[in-house]
């Protein structure tokens, strides 16, 4: 079972296993990453075995400033205002690569392009101490919810990784929002933890949505994030049997039968309930119900990756294998 220490006792711990070319799950503003060394393939490779990812899709590289994500990258005057504007905190830029840059191509899936974050905390510093950047997907197996805890990273991957590191449950909640930097165009490839009107507000000018040709963002696949128990969305009423994650002060019809009931938040606060969403879904389907009813969240600000990870939940699971 892997092993689980606090952040002001890990780094040490943790760097020797990166060093070795193993993988090590951190925690992030997000969510808890499963890290490997961006430039060594083994460590890499690790990554997508310990999740039992079916594909090679491509990860997001972790740095540890701008200066470092410029060796990496090439940023245009657009890119590098969102990333003063925004790092280190929960955004994601897609930008074309620097060839030559070390990054090991399972790392981007063989793209000319990479996605790049400054984490906030831990992850920033062991980043920096290493000196690489780190790829890191969500420490989950794949398809599963995203882990928000160390202690559901172990419950899902301890039998598979030696290292967990403990920041306690992270601050936001969601994944990073994604964007992708071209021609002089913003586009939103997912949403998340950084609202699309925030980004906006930044530089000035809309996103642009959908994703061009094929799956820009393969993580973004229907069916993700799934839960055992089946979910309903948008529910006005609840039915028997059902487990209810609610969200603000007026209960969906026929509540007081639920089989368990979580309120994402009373107040109404969407960032209070980005931040409870994944574990919470956890909670309700731990409860047993077959099926988990969500009340309707507003799609203002974090709602839209809120509504957007609920839908991915409820998705019909056998069209498309999920992927991360
Ligand atoms: O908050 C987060 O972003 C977390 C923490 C750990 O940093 N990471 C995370 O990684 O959510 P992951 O692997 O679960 O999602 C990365 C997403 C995938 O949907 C992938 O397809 C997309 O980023 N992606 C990676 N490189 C890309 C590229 N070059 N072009 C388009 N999409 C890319
Ligand atoms: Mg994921």
């Amino acid at each position: 079972m892997a092993e689980i220490l606090a952040v002001g006792e890990a780094m040490e711990r943790a760097l020797a296993l990166l060093a070795g070319g193993d993988v090590v799950a951190i925690p992030t503003e997000t969510v808890y990453g499963l890290a490997g060394d961006a430039t060594n393939g083994v460590g890499v490779a690790r990554i997508f075995e310990a999740k039992g990812r079916p594909r090679f899709n491509p990860l997001i590289a972790h740095v540890a400033d701008l200066a470092m994500a410029e060796r990496i990258a090439r940023f245009d005057p657009l890119s590098e205002k969102l990333a003063r504007a925004f790092w280190p905190g929960p955004l994601t830029l897609v930008l074309p690569q620097r060839p030559g840059n070390g990054i090991h191509p399972l790392v981007t899936a063989g793209l000319d392009t990479i996605a790049l974050r400054m984490p906030r905390g831990f992850g920033g510093e062991l980043i920096a101490r290493l000196g690489h950047p780190l790829a890191a997907p969500s420490a989950n197996s794949s398809g599963k919810i995203s882990a928000t805890t160390a202690e559901a990273v172990a419950a899902d991957l301890g039998s598979r990784i030696k290292l967990v590191v403990d920041g306690g449950a992270t601050p936001v909640g969601l994944e990073s929002t994604i964007v992708k930097v071209e021609a002089g165009t913003l586009r939103l490839l997912r949403p998340g933890g950084v609202a699309a009107e925030e980004i906006e507000a930044a530089v000035g000018m809309k996103l642009l949505r959908g994703a061009v040709a094929g799956i820009e963002a393969p993580g973004m696949l229907a069916s993700h994030y799934a839960p055992g128990a089946a979910m309903r969305l948008n529910a006005e009423k609840v039915e028997a049997g059902e487990a209810l994650l609610a969200f603000g002060g007026r209960r969906a019809e026929g509540w007081q039968a639920v089989v368990a009931l979580k309120n994402l938040s009373v107040s109404g606060d969407l960032r209070e309930a980005a931040a409870n969403l994944f574990a919470y879904m956890q909670d309700l389907d731990r409860s047993g119900a077959k099926t988990i009813a969500v009340e309707p969240i507003p799609f203002d600000g974090l709602g839209e990756a809120i509504n957007d990870r609920l839908s991915r939940a409820a998705a019909p699971r056998d069209i498309i294998p999920s992927e991360t």
